[in-house]
């Protein structure tokens, strides 16, 4: 008899189901609450599956360790490397890999020092085959899309989902639907759906739109929904928090900063480390702060409601990777940011350009979502709530050429409006002035150019 390796748990009603039994909005059909997945060994998780212990936390690291050195792909892919804890495909030979993760974990001096840290860490998930976090958890959800047989998959996005997506269906020989907003993705990302062979449709909406028409559409087309409500996708985000792990030692850090948009990357994160702690793996765990843009930002206000009602919200942000007003997820994010003794911050426009600057000027860079950790790493440590000694890790999610139109706007001094120019503080816009590198056009003649040279660096030196 065949053993089922998992179960799903609705994460409102508590109802548990088999995988196989889920309806194709991913929604508990009872009380309409999403799901998560659930093993023998899962905290609070059931016994019914079958018998199995717990996995031996020191045999999981050698094993993840070991895996390092094998040159089978599933080994060297940073997120089936640690299959262990996510046993969610039947059939190994369905796994559809790009060789994620891996991602590095960067040390962040001069952003440490602009906010009165001693350390701090970057986990750059735009280090990904795609530019972004979303193939963590795309080659997890569509392996068991490729496992379940099914022949189109599809997703509502804001760009990296779909880039994701198009990249694993192209891979996987599954045929692949992207909807997005009309006009407000990034150009980079639709060309990568474009370029991997998806059915690329642009509606006249914005995302939360996409979701409610493709919501439709999947209950009357045989489509494998692949957005975050497809709980496979947060078992493979969920492993950057082990990777994350590796690469400090298994010391834990203090605080982790995650960009909010439909809200499941915070949610997933938290399920990775409180599945370690439940294991033995580690022996605390990290607080989880999410940070939206104050634009599209119904978990901001839910937070600092004294009623705590969400909202949603009509969203409007430049960093369009987290444009969305009605978050799917929201609810898995507002239990791991109590859960985990978390906080939850806005960033304006101006913040979010500005942080996006001074990560870039630290060669790291990213894209505008990623960014809001930062700009929100700053308020939460005006507040004391982060103090100066903790290790903090912010999750950088997106490659800094996902949106390189914005670079090129903000340091033209093109991006922002005059009135938003108007309300920067004298503080934050002489970072602005030394931070902004407009390009330099001149003519191809050597004296020129030293002229040019030379009256920067008299300029550089001044400032
Ligand atoms: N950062 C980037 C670069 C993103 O693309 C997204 C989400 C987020 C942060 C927020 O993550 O939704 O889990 O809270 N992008 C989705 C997309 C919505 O369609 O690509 P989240």
């Amino acid at each position: 008899m065949k053993v089922a390796t998992h179960n799903l748990r609705c994460t409102e009603c508590g109802a548990v189901i088999t995988g196989d039994a889920v309806n194709s909005i991913f929604r508990c059909p009872d009380c309409n609450g999403l799901y998560d997945v659930i093993y023998p060994w899962s905290p609070n998780g059931t016994t019914a599956i079958s018998n199995s212990n717990l996995p031996n936390p020191s045999a999981l690291r050698w094993l993840w360790q070991e895996r390092r050195t094998s040159t089978l792909p599933i080994d060297q892919s940073g997120v089936w490397r640690f299959r262990d804890l996510f046993p969610i495909v039947e059939n190994p030979e369905n796994i559809v890999t790009l060789r994620e993760g891996n991602t590095p974990l960067y040390q962040m001096p001069q952003c440490a020092k602009a906010v009165g840290l001693d350390s701090l860490f970057a986990k750059h998930q735009g280090m990904n085959p795609t530019g972004s976090f979303k193939d963590t958890g795309m080659t997890a959800a569509l392996s068991v899309a490729a496992d379940r047989k099914f022949e189109w998959v599809a997703c509502a996005s804001t760009g990296n989902t779909s880039a994701a997506m198009a990249a694993y269906a192209a891979r996987a020989g599954l045929r692949s639907i992207v909807f997005i907003p009309e006009g407000k993705i990034a150009w980079g990302k639709l060309s990568q759906s474009m370029d991997y062979g998806a059915l690329t449709i642009q509606l006249k909406t914005d995302f939360d739109g996409c979701v409610r028409i493709l919501t439709e559409l999947v209950t009357r087309f045989p489509i494998y929904l692949l957005n975050s409500v497809n709980p496979y996708r947060l078992e493979g985000q969920k492993t950057p928090a082990f990777e994350m792990l590796e690469q400090l030692d298994w010391e834990v850090p203090d605080h982790i900063i995650v960009p909010g948009g439909n809200l499941a990357n915070g949610a997933a994160l938290g399920k990775g480390f409180i599945e370690m702690h439940h294991l033995g793996l580690i022996p605390r765990m990290p607080k989880i702060s999410i940070i939206q843009a104050e634009g599209a930002n119904p978990l901001y206000r839910w937070f600092t409601d004294a009623n705590r009602i969400m909202r949603p919200v009509k969203a409007d942000t430049r960093a369009t990777a987290i444009r969305i007003g009605n978050p799917a997820s929201w609810r898995k994010s507002a239990n791991v940011i109590d859960a985990l003794g978390g906080w939850c911050e806005q960033a304006s426009e101006q913040e979010i350009a500005l942080a996006k600057a001074q990560i870039g000027a630290e060669g790291v860079g990213c894209e505008p979502a990623s960014a809001v950790t930062f700009a929100g790493l700053k308020k939460l440590v005006a507040l004391g709530k982060v103090s100066p000694e903790e290790r903090v890790v912010l999750i950088l999610t997106g490659h800094t050429l996902k949106d390189s139109q914005y670079t090129i706007d903000y340091h033209r001094g093109e991006l922002l409006t005059e009135a938003e120019k108007s309300q920067i503080s004298d503080a934050d816009q002489a970072q602005h002035t030394a931070l902004r590198k407009p390009p330099i056009v001149l003519e191809a003649d050597s004296d020129v150019v030293l002229h040019a040279l030379q009256s920067h660096m008299k300029m550089t030196q001044h400032a």
